[in-house]
Formats: structure tokens, sequence, C-alpha cells
């Protein structure tokens, strides 16, 4: 593992796994490659600019000629992929980008990783492609079970179904060509960088605002919540240790009701912030609206097959990595409001001019 191309490395997980991989291992190349869609946030990376290991590069993952540039530029032995349009109620409203990101983009690397690890004279051993994906791909469950690897896909929205399409290509490539990859499907994340638009840090940023906190539904959803860091450390372990072809379920041992996580973040932030004007807690601040469709009930991670194949098990429970959550985003009051207002978006022009 010696020149890493990370897709979507300026987004969530992703600004995670850069800084995670930049840390553990010193002889490395990562070209972080990201189309900077309103997901991207260069600023996630501001501090790494001057790592001579880093490179970062403006692109779509669609685009093929780019992809076969980079590959040959950089020489390429290991790609992590994470680009992805990732926000369920905007493939609702919006699936176009999720079909054309998340399968077209998909098709596109896994043709150029093809192309530059499969053809004469390659050795195909030495190489790694993982693919994260999501527990979203398993569908829904009811109140007991568990998804496994050997869990039937039946994913529910345009981004579960985008995603499955995603993993199946992957999975294709690895039994058609031998392409040696490496899968991971793992629950909800949260922690530091997380756009404000996903439950957890839209729940921080209301309520510490004074403002309603929108609840789809019941409240009653269940999901299994896993701090971005025990993520990264996971794909990281994968990346390392997992047996090609393999799929590892990822999952935090943290199932929760979403009323419970948002009554968890009012609570926190009452205990640690001034109170409301009211004078009332940020509990008041819940409200009960429209469900979202086809809203999934229930995800539950088995992640037995990671811990006993690799030794990875999450080392943060929920209650502690909300509180490291919270005190992340009240520590990071600019970089949430520079999100909200738009401005991270002027930084690539700022840093690179128009060209790049
Ligand atoms: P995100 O939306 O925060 O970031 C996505 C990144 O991909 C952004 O930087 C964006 O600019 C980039 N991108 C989007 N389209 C692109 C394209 N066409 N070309 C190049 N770059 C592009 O997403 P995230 O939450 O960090 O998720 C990362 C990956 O992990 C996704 O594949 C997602 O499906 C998967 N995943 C996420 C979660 C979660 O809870 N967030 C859980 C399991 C799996
Ligand atoms: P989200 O963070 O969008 O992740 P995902 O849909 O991928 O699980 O949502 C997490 C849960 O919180 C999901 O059950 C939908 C719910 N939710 C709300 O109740 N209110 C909100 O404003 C949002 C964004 C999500």
């Amino acid at each position: 593992m010696k020149n890493i191309l990370v897709t979507g490395g300026c987004g969530f997980i992703g600004a995670n796994f850069v800084r995670l991989i930049l840390q553990q291992l010193s002889d490395i190349r990562l070209i972080n490659l990201d189309k900077l869609t309103y997901a991207g946030n260069l600023e996630n990376l501001r501090d790494l600019e001057d790592d001579s290991r880093y490179r970062f590069v403006k692109g779509d993952i669609c685009d093929a000629e780019l992809l076969t540039q980079l590959f040959a530029e950089e020489q390429i032995d290991t790609v992590v992929h994470f680009a992805a349009e990732s926000h369920v109620d905007r493939s609702i409203t919006g699936p176009a980008e999720f079909i054309q990101t998340n399968i077209n983009g998909t098709f596109a690397l896994l043709e150029t990783t093809r192309a530059a690890w499969l053809g004469e004279g390659q050795d195909a051993a030495t190489k790694r492609f993982l693919h994260v994906s999501t527990d979203e791909v398993y569908g829904s469950l009811g109140a007991t079970g568990l998804f496994t690897e050997t869990t039937a896909y039946d994913p529910r929205s345009p981004y579960s179904a985008s995603k499955a399409a995603s993993d199946h290509l992957v999975s294709a490539y690895s039994h058609t060509y031998g392409l040696p990859i490496l899968m991971t499907n793992c629950s909800n994340n949260y922690g530091p960088y997380q756009f404000p638009e996903k439950l957890v840090p839209l729940i921080i940023n209301n309520a510490l605002n004074g403002k309603d906190l929108p609840v789809y539904g019941d409240g009653k959803n269940i999901r299994d919540w896993l701090f971005v860091e025990d993520h990264c450390r996971a794909i990281l372990t994968v990346l390392q240790d997992g047996s090609l072809g393999e799929t590892y379920n990822v999952g935090g041992n943290s199932e929760k009701q979403n009323i419970d996580v948002v009554r968890t973040i009012c609570d926190i932030l009452d205990e640690k912030t001034a109170p409301l004007a009211s004078g009332e807690p940020r509990q008041s601040l819940i409200r009960f609206v429209q469900d979202r469709a086809g809203h999934d009930r229930r995800y539950a991670i088995d992640a037995s097959k990671i811990k006993a194949d690799l030794g990875w098990e999450p080392t943060l429970q929920f209650e502690e990595g909300i509180r490291l959550t919270v005190d992340w985003y009240l520590q990071n009051s600019d970089w949430v409001s520079s999100v909200l207002d738009g401005s991270y978006q002027e930084y690539y022009e700022k840093m690179y001019g128009s060209n790049n």
C-alpha cells in the first residue's frame, strides 16, 4: 500500500479517514479525488495542505479520462472509495444524482481500476480496492434480528438502491475479472465534520440555537450508531488485513430510537451551554413532523465477523461518542457557520483558483 486513491475525501467519513491514514502510515502517498459537491468541504482537510504526502484533485469519479490519467501519473495501488451522494432525504426529492455518482461513478472507477491493474504484466495481488458501503442495502428489520454479511439485499430508498447497485458491481468485478476487492457495510456514523443535514449535527445545531427539532413520524425508528473514527479504524483494518473478495459488516452495538438520540443531545446541551431564552429545557423544542417516505424502521448490525477475523470492535459507546461530538460542534462553531452560510464553497477558488 503505497499510492492510495481516496475518493470523496472531503466529505464527512472521507475527511476523518484521510486524517487517520496520514497519522497512522508514514510511507504513503494519498490522492484525494473529490468533486466538491455541497457535501465536500475542502476546509475539512485545510491543515494537511502542506503535507507533501497529500494531493487534492478536484474531479468527478464519473470522469474516466481523469481517472485513467491519475492511475498512470500516481501509480495507484490502493483505492478507498467513499465518494457518493449520501443523504436519504435528498435521494427522495432528487434521485438522479444518486444514480449518476453512486452507480455510474462506481462503474467508471471499477473500469479504470480494471484497466490499470489487470492488464498484461500487472500484478493485481499487491493491489486493493475497498468499497465503502452502508447497512441500508439490507433493507429494514422488525423488532428483532441483525444484518449479517449474508442477509439478502432489499434496498428501499433511491439512496440505498443506488448503493446496492454499486455493491453488486464491485462484487461482480471481483467474481468476473478477479479484481482484488474488499467491501464494508456500515451502520449510521456520527462525529466531527458531518454535514448538518443529517440527524445528529442538525439536532445539535438547532438545539443550540433554540430552533425546532424535527423528528420524523413517531421517533421510534432505530439506527445503530457508530462514532466515525471507529468506522475509519475498521476501514483501515480491513484494508490491511481483510481477505480479498470479502465483505465485512461494521456496526457500533449502539441501537437507539431517534427520539432518544434527540433527547440525549438536548440534555447534554442543557448541561454544557447557557439555557434557552425561554428558560425551558431543550427537549421542549422537539416537534414530531411528517414521516419520511418509505422510512426504514430499524437497522442493526451483527459485526461479529470483523471482530472474529480481524479483531476490530468499536472503542466508544454512543453515550461517550455523542459527548465528544457535541464538544466538537461547540468548539467548531466557525466550521458550522461557514457550512450553513455557504462560504465554505469559496475556499477552493481562494486556494486553487478556478482551474485544477
Ligand atoms: P458525504 O456526503 O459527507 O461525502 C461525500 C463526498 O463525496 C463529498 O466530499 C462529495 O463532494 C464527494 N462526491 C460526491 N459525488 C462525487 C463525485 N461524482 N465525484 C467525486 N466526489 C464526489 O458522505 P459520507 O457520510 O462521508 O459517506 C461516505 C461514504 O460512506 C458513502 O459512500 C456512504 O454511502 C458511506 N456510508 C456512510 C454512512 C454514514 O452514516 N454517513 C454509513 C455507512 C456508509
Ligand atoms: P439520517 O441522519 O438522515 O440518516 P439515515 O437516513 O441514513 O439513517 O437520519 C437518521 C434517522 O433520523 C432516520 O431514521 C431519519 C431520522 N431523522 C429525523 O427524524 N429528523 C431529521 O430531521 C432527520 C434529518 C432525520
